[in-house]
């Protein structure tokens, strides 16, 4: 998988995917924002925020920007901004694992279901790393493989088609944790049969 070929597979998903993955993702992204502790006046970053489904779960006092590689994910997203449900929020077409913000930008940073989509999360989360405040936290929700028969197989049909799926659909927590060095505050399982997972972790850098 790379750039493009997720470029490719986010154009073809971005007029449907609130439909298809509306829904099916919601637990997840609420359960994320639940767990920010905002202060007024904070800045979040949201990395691959797609068609912004998450931005009216915001509060109206935090100051959201919203990142993707997509340009027709964004185009979707655009009514969010200028107040739309939620608070100020901005949205920026920029590649995750290169971002054109300073060290330390941003108090909180949330990335939902991204992590098995970029070709370099180790190069994302050095980035989000970067970005954030040293204290500041860092929320992924994603699925990562586990060990029931069921979610087995249906990665196994999967991993061929990666490239059009626009996702990878072998990654575990266990390599996600080694290859990135978060201080992990806390995990929990959500969504569907608890098939994904919540991360919180504590940024150190
Ligand atoms: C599965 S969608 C998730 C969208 C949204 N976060 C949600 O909760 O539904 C993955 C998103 O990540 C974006 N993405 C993939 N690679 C990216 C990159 N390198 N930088 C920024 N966004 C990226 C895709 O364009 C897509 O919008």
């Amino acid at each position: 998988m790379d750039d493009q070929s997720i470029i490719k597979a986010y154009k073809r998903y971005a007029g449907s995917y609130d439909r298809i993955f509306g829904k099916v993702f919601e637990h997840g992204r609420r359960a994320l924002i639940e767990k920010m502790d905002f202060a007024p006046g904070q800045r979040i970053l949201e990395v691959g925020v797609g068609t912004g489904l998450s931005l009216p779960l915001y509060p109206r006092d935090v100051s959201v920007v919203g990142i993707d590689i997509s340009p027709h994910m964004l185009w979707q997203a655009r009514n969010y901004t200028n107040g739309g449900s939620g608070g100020s929020c901005n949205l920026s077409l920029m590649d995750a694992q290169c971002m054109s913000f300073g060290d330390n930008s941003f108090d909180s940073v949330a990335v939902m279901y991204v992590v098995t989509v970029v070709p370099e999360p180790g190069k994302m989360m050095e980035e989000i790393r970067r970005v954030c405040k040293p204290g500041g936290d860092i929320f992924v929700v994603n699925h990562f493989s586990n060990h029931h028969l069921v979610p087995r197989m249906v990665e196994t049909v999967m991993l061929p088609f990666k490239g059009l799926l626009g996702f990878r659909p072998r990654f575990s927590l266990e390599a996600f944790l080694e290859q990135n060095p978060l201080q992990v505050v806390e995990t929990c399982p959500v969504n569907l049969l608890g098939y994904w997972t919540l991360i919180h972790a504590r940024n150190e850098s």
